[in-house]
């Protein structure tokens, strides 16, 4: 039988980079799709036939459709798992104070890459991987999106990071349960605390006390617990030090929220 395979984005570095160690240890084959070429190339000789480097800007549509194509013929017709895991902090800081007229004097229009690579790329990935996951030998597969503690807690100091973040968390909780229904395919997200790595800006590292970090380990084995469980699907699960907890929405503030969020379903199944 062949091995099942996982496309991980952003697996050349940090998160992407120990699940991607951590799947080959277990029998998988890996595609690592990343910006950083360098950092690619080097891995996928180190780590062996089984790891695969692609280069692929996420939030480029064309990128993701070629990534995913390869991904699925190099495993051999075949995409088990996808992990959309690439994931940048704001490019320009939304506080600034100082000047941000144009010569019209109108405001400069913000940079929005953080929202383009961190969220609109997750969405048309997870778009694409159900076309790729209908033509696996068993229809269907599982999705990971790493999200972050700033997806579940406002933080001020990277607000388009945060913003991001907090839409996966949406996004997952809804097409989790009818990807589930519709296309048996599961998906979940991670939401880590701090995880040392090349995320965070080199001059601040050693600010943050060690007992405060949460440990790879801890992201490792929330993936293992949606990889296992064919039937967790549109959970979040919290990872803070060495604790994984699942969260879930917050609690309907009335009845008619109720009806309206659940029982109404059936009407607006109607239209859509
Ligand atoms: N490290 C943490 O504390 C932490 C906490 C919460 C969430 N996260 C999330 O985990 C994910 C992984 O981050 P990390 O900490 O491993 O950071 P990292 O910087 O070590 O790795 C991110 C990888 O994504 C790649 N990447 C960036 N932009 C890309 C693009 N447009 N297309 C393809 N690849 C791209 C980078 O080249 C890098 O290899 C991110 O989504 C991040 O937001 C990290």
């Amino acid at each position: 039988m062949s091995k099942p395979v996982a496309l991980i984005t952003g697996g050349a570095s940090g998160i992407g980079l120990a699940l991607t160690q951590h799947l080959l240890g277990q029998g998988w084959k890996v595609v690592i799709a990343d910006i950083n070429d360098r950092a690619g190339i080097e891995l996928a000789k180190e780590l062996g036939p089984d790891a695969l480097f692609h280069h692929a800007n996420v939030s480029i549509y064309k990128d993701q459709t070629a990534m995913f194509r390869k991904a699925f013929n190099w495993g051999g017709n075949r995409l088990d798992f996808f992990a959309a895991n690439a994931g940048i902090d704001d490019r320009q800081d939304m506080h600034m104070r100082g000047d941000t007229t144009d010569e019209n004097g109108d405001p400069k229009q913000l940079d929005l890459t953080t929202m383009d690579v961190n969220l609109t790329a997750v969405i048309q990935g997870c778009w694409i991987y159900k076309h790729y996951a209908r033509r696996n030998a068993e229809p269907g597969g599982k999705i990971v999106i790493t999200s972050s503690v700033g997806g579940l807690y406002a933080s001020p100091v990277n607000p388009q990071y945060c913003t991001s973040k907090y839409a996966l968390v949406g996004l997952t909780r809804c097409i989790g349960p009818p990807f589930l229904e519709n296309e048996n395919i599961i998906v979940n997200a991670i939401c880590p605390a701090l995880i040392m790595t090349a995320l965070c800006p080199p001059e601040i590292r050693d600010m943050f006390p060690k007992e405060q970090l949460t440990p790879m380990s801890t992201a490792l084995s929330a993936y293992d617990r949606f990889l296992d469980d064919g039937r967790l699907t549109g959970k979040v699960a919290e990872l803070s030090i060495e604790k994984v907890i699942m969260r879930e929405q917050v609690e309907f503030a009335t009845e008619n929220q109720k009806w309206q969020m659940v029982d109404a379903l059936k009407i607006w199944r109607q239209t859509y």
